[in-house]
């Protein structure tokens, strides 16, 4: 059987995941696997035709497609982005249209399920008999246990595609994008005192209603928004997981390109940022991609902590919930307030205009008049597993987290709470005894209501 492989790291044979992908060829011997490594020679892809075609014509000849990619950013990266872009904007989905797909990842699963709901997104817009998803964790691999199930699942899918087996379509394709937006007249003058308010645009075509979308939003501020392209940003390239900025933040970019002096001086200053751009495929554009991949040389430290921030999309965000999660999530990662999102798809421009003055009044709202939301699982568990990784296995490489953890209280793990403890182990014996059982089962809600009705009551 003949494997084509698309790798997605920027690592290219330094790629973590691609060993799974060569551990997986020495144990079928019998199979074909041919690598490319997209996202590593990405520019080249873009320039020269002929090396997009080789790749074009390798997907053709192949029996399976295989996606192996890292996690970043919720996503793939945006190199890999890049390259999905390419293959629609050169209108090569027939190369992949029924070929058997599947998708591999390594990560630390954070946010690995939007990734593989993504990647399975485009695998059905691209007409593939999409097969199944396999989300390893980085260093699976070093266990005999993992091992085998990475052997079977590779099994697996050669068995599906040796008996040609159907597969279900799970995302239905996006119908129609929404209309123009025609923005009325600015009705509202809302005043942002003292605060920095930053609208950042992607600037990649298509771009839909973007652009009147920004316009819009900024003369609601009394012309004191600061609008600004990624287009126009001196951004040299994607990031290219070195991971060297885990010891003190310092991108091995820096001084070669203007995006760290961009983020600090622009994004980190500003007290209301709002991010604006048109969906490409099922996420927004690979230079959004780029933008949030580079961001990374902060690592795992919330930069955009206490600002207020907002979207603008064009497209049809309400057909992608696992698009909004991203945006969501992000914002929770951030520790941002997400004061909103207003997409293009209002049945009329003024309904548009309304949603877009009322996000404004509330970018700019006193911090008293905010209202606090907590965390959902998106960010209580993001948080966890980078408190779990940060504290164990990635410590020496990610230094400056492990700084910043510490000092804000995130290593909360109840290591040292003897009271629970003693609680645990007395509250578990004793429920071994059948009477204290039965007693404990029938005061159970009562008990666990007990201390927070104390508050509501006495408080
Ligand atoms: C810029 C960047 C962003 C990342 N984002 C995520 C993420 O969102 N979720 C996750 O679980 N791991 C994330 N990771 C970790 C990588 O996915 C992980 O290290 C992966 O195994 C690297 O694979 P590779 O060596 O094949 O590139 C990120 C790493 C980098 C460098």
């Amino acid at each position: 059987m003949n494997i084509a492989v698309l790798n997605g790291s920027p690592k290219g044979d330094l790629s973590v995941t691609l060993q799974y992908v060569r551990y997986a060829a020495a144990k079928f011997p019998q199979h074909s696997f041919r690598i490319f490594p997209v996202a590593r020679t990405i520019r080249k892809i873009e320039r020269d035709e002929s090396a997009f075609q080789e790749i074009i014509d390798a997907v053709k000849n192949a029996d399976v497609v295989l996606w192996s990619f890292p996690l970043y950013f919720f996503l793939v990266c945006s190199q890999y982005k890049r390259f999905i872009e390419l293959i629609f904007e050169r209108k090569q989905q027939e190369a992949f249209a029924g070929k058997y797909t599947v998708c591999l990842s390594t990560s630390v699963h954070f946010f690995d399920h939007t990734a593989h709901n993504y990647m399975h997104a485009v695998c059905d817009d691209l007409g593939m008999n999409f097969i199944g998803s396999y989300s390893a964790a980085m260093y699976d691999l070093m266990r005999g246990k993992e091992r085998k199930r990475w052997l079977s699942f590779a099994g697996h899918f050669l068995d599906v595609v040796n008996r040609r087996a159907p597969t279900p379509r799970v995302y239905p394709p996006l119908k129609a994008s929404p209309a123009a937006y025609s923005p009325g007249r600015t009705a509202v003058d809302i005043e942002a005192q003292d605060k920095r308010i930053l609208i950042l645009q992607d600037g990649q075509e298509p771009s839909g209603n973007t652009d009147a979308m920004v316009a819009q939003l900024a003369a609601c501020f009394r012309g004191t928004a600061d609008v600004a392209s990624l287009m126009d940003l001196d951004i040299k390239g994607g990031c290219l997981g070195c991971c060297k900025c885990g010891l003190d933040n310092v991108c091995d970019y820096q001084g070669k390109d203007g995006f760290v002096d961009f983020y600090e001086n622009s994004v980190k200053k500003a007290d209301i940022v709002v991010f604006a751009g048109a969906i490409h495929d099922r996420y927004l554009s690979s230079r959004w991609k780029m933008f949030f991949d580079r961001s990374f040389y902060n690592t795992h430290v919330p930069t955009l902590a206490g600002k207020q921030i907002a979207y603008l999309i064009s497209g049809p965000l309400a057909q992608i919930p696992n698009l909004r999660q991203v945006l969501e999530a992000y914002a929770e990662f951030q520790e941002a307030n997400l004061a909103g999102i207003v997409t293009d798809e209002e049945d009329n421009s003024t309904e548009t205009d309304e949603l877009m003055a009322e996000l404004a009044r509330r970018l700019v709202r006193p911090a008293a008049d905010i209202p606090l939301q907590p965390m959902t699982f998106l960010g209580v568990g993001g948080r966890k597993i980078f408190r779990d990784e940060i504290y164990g296995m990635l410590r020496f490489v990610f230094q400056s987290d492990y700084r910043y953890y510490k000092k804000h209280g995130y290593f909360d793990f109840p290591h040292k709470n003897f009271k629970v403890r003693r609680m645990n182990m007395m509250m578990t014996t004793l429920t071994k005894i059948p009477p204290v059982r039965r007693k404990f089962l029938k005061m159970l809600k009562e008990q666990m209501v007990k201390p927070v009705k104390y508050i509501a009551e006495n408080r």
